[in-house]
C-alpha cells in the first residue's frame, strides 16, 4: 500500500511529499522527496521506528549530518576537490578540510526530487528523479538521476539506482541513513553488534583521504569477520580509529566485479537486546561504516535529541577518492552510458 502526504514546503513554496510504502506486514518506510530520504522506519508490531530524522523540512535543511539523505554526485571524499577524466581537469566544490565531501556545499542531499513513479503493488515502490545541471558543484555534464526504494514482505528494502549523463563524468551515489535497531531514540548503539564481508580496507589519513593501498584487515581491528560490538571498536586505540572518534572508515566488500550488478551481502548487524538483526547488501565495491562520531541535533523527531554514536550508517560506495586512485575499481560514468548499482537494508526479527 502506498500513501502520499504533504511533509510541508521548501523556502521557495514549492511542496515536500512524503510517500509511505506498506508492506503486507503492516511495516512502513517513509521516503521524501527532499533528499530523496528515508525519514522512517516502521516496524508495527514492535512500535518502533529505525531510523533517525527530523519531522520538518525545516530540520532537514538546517542538519549537517546528512540523515537519512540521497547523497551526491560523489559521496565520501575527493581530495582537493581535484580530479582528471582522460587528463581533462576539474576542481568541485570543497567543503570539508581541503576535500569535497559527500557532492561539496550543495550536494543532492537537499534538493527537491521529483516523484517519477509509484508502483502500488503487493512490494509497494516509489522512484524519485533528479536532474544535476552541467558545471554543478563543478561536476562535468548534465546528470539524470534515479533512485527507486522498495519494501518487500520479508522487510527488505532495496535501493536501486540509475543515471545517465551526457558528459564523461565520475558518479557515487549512497544512502546516509543512521540506524538504530533498538529505535532512532534509544541512545548509544555500544552494544549493537557489527559483522562485515570484507576482507580488506582502504587505509586513510587524518582527513579521511586513502592512502591508496588496499589492505588486509588480518591482524587489525578492521578485521570485523565475526560479530563485534560498535562500542569496542569505537573506543580502540588504533591511530586510524582515534583520528576518526570512532568508525569512519571503507572496507572493501568481498567479491567485487564490475561486469556484475548482482548485490553481495555485505554487513551483518545485530541489536542483541530486541533480537533485531539488519542484513546490508550491495552491489558497490565498498561500505563506509560510520558510527555518528559528530552527531548532534537538538530537534529530532517526537522531541528527541540525537547525540555521538546514537546510530550507525552503512554507506554503499566507491572507494573515497577513487578518481584520483586508478588502481581502485573506477567511478567514471562515461557519457551515454548507464550507472546501475542496487544497496538493500533488510530487518530481519528472531
Ligand atoms: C560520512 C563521512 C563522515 C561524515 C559523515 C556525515 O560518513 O565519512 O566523515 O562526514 O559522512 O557527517
Amino acid at each position: 500500500m502506498i500513501v502520499r502526504n504533504s511533509f510541508g514546503k521548501m523556502p521557495d513554496g514549492s511542496e515536500v511529499e512524503a510517500i509511505t510504502l506498506e508492506n503486507a506486514l503492516g511495516n512502513q518506510v517513509v521516503i521524501l522527496t527532499l533528499g530523496a530520504t528515508i525519514q522512517q522506519w516502521n516496524l508495527a508490531t514492535d512500535s518502533v521506528d529505525l531510523v533517525l530524522g527530523f519531522d520538518s523540512v525545516e530540520d532537514y535543511l538546517t542538519d549537517a549530518h546528512y540523515i537519512g539523505r540521497t547523497v551526491g554526485r560523489y559521496a565520501n571524499r575527493i581530495a582537493a576537490g581535484k580530479f582528471a577524466i582522460d587528463g581533462d581537469g576539474h576542481q568541485v566544490s570543497v567543503n570539508q578540510k581541503g576535500n569535497s565531501l559527500h557532492g561539496g556545499e550543495s550536494g543532492f542531499h537537499n534538493r527537491l526530487w521529483e516523484i517519477a513513479a509509484i508502483d502500488d503493488s503487493e512490494t509497494p515502490s516509489v522512484t524519485v528523479t533528479l536532474t544535476s545541471p552541467d558545471g554543478d558543484q563543478g561536476f562535468p555534464g548534465t546528470l539524470v538521476t534515479q533512485v527507486t526504494f522498495t519494501l518487500d514482505n520479508h522487510d527488505c528494502l532495496t535501493i536501486h539506482y540509475t543515471a545517465e549523463c551526457d558528459k564523461d563524468t565520475v558518479f557515487n551515489p549512497t544512502q546516509h541513513t543512521y540506524f538504530n535497531l533498538r529505535g532512532h531514540n534509544s541512545g548509544k548503539v555500544f552494544d549493537q553488534q557489527v559483522r562485515l564481508i570484507a576482507s580488506q580496507y582502504t587505509p586513510a589519513d587524518d582527513r579521511g583521504i586513502p592512502t591508496g593501498e588496499v589492505k588486509t584487515t588480518r591482524g587489525t581491528p578492521f578485521d570485523l569477520s565475526e560479530l563485534q560490538p560498535f562500542g569496542q571498536l569505537i573506543k580502540h586505540q588504533h591511530p586510524e580509529i582515534v583520528a576518526a572518534n570512532g568508525l569512519d572508515h571503507n572496507w572493501c566488500i568481498d567479491g567485487f566485479d564490475p561486469t556484475q550488478i548482482e548485490e553481495r551481502l555485505a554487513a551483518v548487524t545485530v541489536d542483541p537486546a530486541s533480537g533485531r538483526k539488519m542484513l546490508t547488501r550491495t552491489s558497490m565495491p565498498g561500505l563506509q561504516v560510520y558510527t555518528a562520531n559528530f552527531l548532534g541535533a537538538a530537534n529530532a523527531k517526537q522531541g528527541s535529541k540525537y547525540a555521538p554514536f546514537d546510530g550507525f550508517c552503512l554507506e554503499s560506495q566507491f572507494y573515497p577518492n577513487s578518481p584520483n586512485e586508478p588502481a581502485f575499481p573506477s567511478p567514471v560514468l562515461r557519457k551515454g552510458q548507464k550507472f546501475q548499482s542496487t544497496t538493500s537494508y533488510q530487518i530481519v526479527t528472531d
